[in-house]
């Protein structure tokens, strides 16, 4: 049996690094984690390098990703390590930039010096987030993921590494589509609606991060459940038709799940219902504490979704003579209902983590 050496102190999302002396857990190749990394590629949630190191030591972690929250709470931190990834940010942009455009910049360069550090740590993508301000601005969006992955190219780290996330609003897509075109991969993120994948795969994204637990977040608040078989929460639902949809209709995009909740009502051993039931997706995006719960469980994990299988159950045609339009994404997504609510709910939610850290720049210039 395995043993790997794994960090049970670490599970906050909070930057704190440079810590020493973290408690050790042992992971064994029978371990559900270790069996669910068998069958899909897994991704840590966590912007604190410490806890992004020792998961990625267990050889079950292979991408990491950056977002405006784990940015934020980086460059707020303090800690002596993110303290001097956002000053020699806001040095860099101090001698290239002024005004509103330095602040900017200075944010950009703080999430790559991020991203950097992560894309040292794991050996497959790191997401790096456009400003969740510009989700509605395709030729800002694309200037900024240019930018960026610019900023990649010069520290040494190829594009191939990377991937551009974006907001699933109709304007992330034509962005996504450019980029693509640019040989930059892109990760469509906030997806809550089925036509958010759909059009996201004809325009080419690399992948899609759909959120299963906000989804179902959003049909309880309005009074379904309160309860659910993992298979019919309506989250995975989501998720497994769009992975069924994918393999039917051979689109290469991946689909990468993140954003779990219980299924069965709040009971701790509950809290990985959804990853189960979505056992076998291509990728997968899981925070530190359901790592742990997986990394302790020793109970056989069934895969659920497989390619063959999937695409043969399928029986939703191609939407869209090859291209949805904006017309259609647009009444499509009314129609939905989850989608838009969720997607306007999360890009808010990334708007003020954004300004929080615009804000703290801002001051370093002004000292
Ligand atoms: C793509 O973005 C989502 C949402 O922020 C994230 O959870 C996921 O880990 C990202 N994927 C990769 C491979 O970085």
């Amino acid at each position: 049996m395995l043993v790997f050496a794994l960090s049970a102190a670490l599970a906050g999302a909070r930057p704190t690094a440079g810590r020493a002396s973290p408690r050790m857990l042992a992971v064994s190749d029978t371990s559900q984690l270790a069996q669910l990394a068998g069958m899909t590629v897994l991704s840590i949630d966590s912007g604190n390098l410490d806890v992004v190191r020792e998961y990625a030591h267990t050889g079950f972690i292979t991408d990491a990703t950056t977002n405006p929250l784990f940015v934020s709470q980086a460059g707020l931190s303090g800690d002596a390590v993110y303290a001097a990834m956002v000053d020699e940010a806001v040095a860099y942009a101090q001698v290239r930039a002024s005004g509103d455009e330095a602040v900017s910049l200075a944010m950009d360069r703080l999430a790559v010096n991020l991203g950097l550090q992560i894309s040292k740590l794991v050996r497959g993508y790191v997401s790096t987030e456009v400003d969740v301000r510009l989700s509605f601005d395709v030729e800002q969006s694309l200037a900024r993921a240019r930018r960026i992955i610019a900023m990649y190219e010069e520290a040494g780290v190829p594009r191939s590494r990377i991937l551009i996330k974006l907001a699933g609003t109709w304007e992330g897509m034509l962005t996504a589509e450019q980029l693509q075109r640019e040989g930059i991969d892109v990760n469509i993120t906030l997806v809550f609606a089925f036509i958010q994948a759909v059009v996201a795969a004809q325009r080419g994204a690399r992948l899609i991060s759909p959120f299963p637990g906000r989804v179902l977040d959003w049909h309880k608040a309005r009074g379904a459940g309160p309860t659910f078989a993992p298979a019919e929460d309506p989250g995975v639902v989501l998720c497994s038709q769009i992975y069924a949809y994918y393999k039917k209709h051979a689109h290469a995009t991946i689909c990468m799940p993140a954003s779990w909740r219980p299924s069965r009502g709040s009971a701790p051993e509950f809290a990985i219902d959804e990853i189960v039931a979505l056992a076998g997706s291509d990728r997968m995006t899981i925070p530190p504490a359901l790592l742990q719960q997986l990394a302790a469980s020793e109970d056989p994990l069934q895969r659920v979704l497989e390619p063959k299988a999937a695409a043969a159950a399928c029986t939703i045609d191609a939407l869209g003579d090859g291209k949805v339009d904006e017309a259609l994404f647009r009444s499509m997504m009314a129609a939905d209902g989850c989608g838009p609510d969720k997607l306007a709910e999360g890009i808010k939610a990334f708007v003020a983590d954004t300004e929080r850290l615009d804000a703290a720049i801002r001051a370093k210039f002004e000292k």
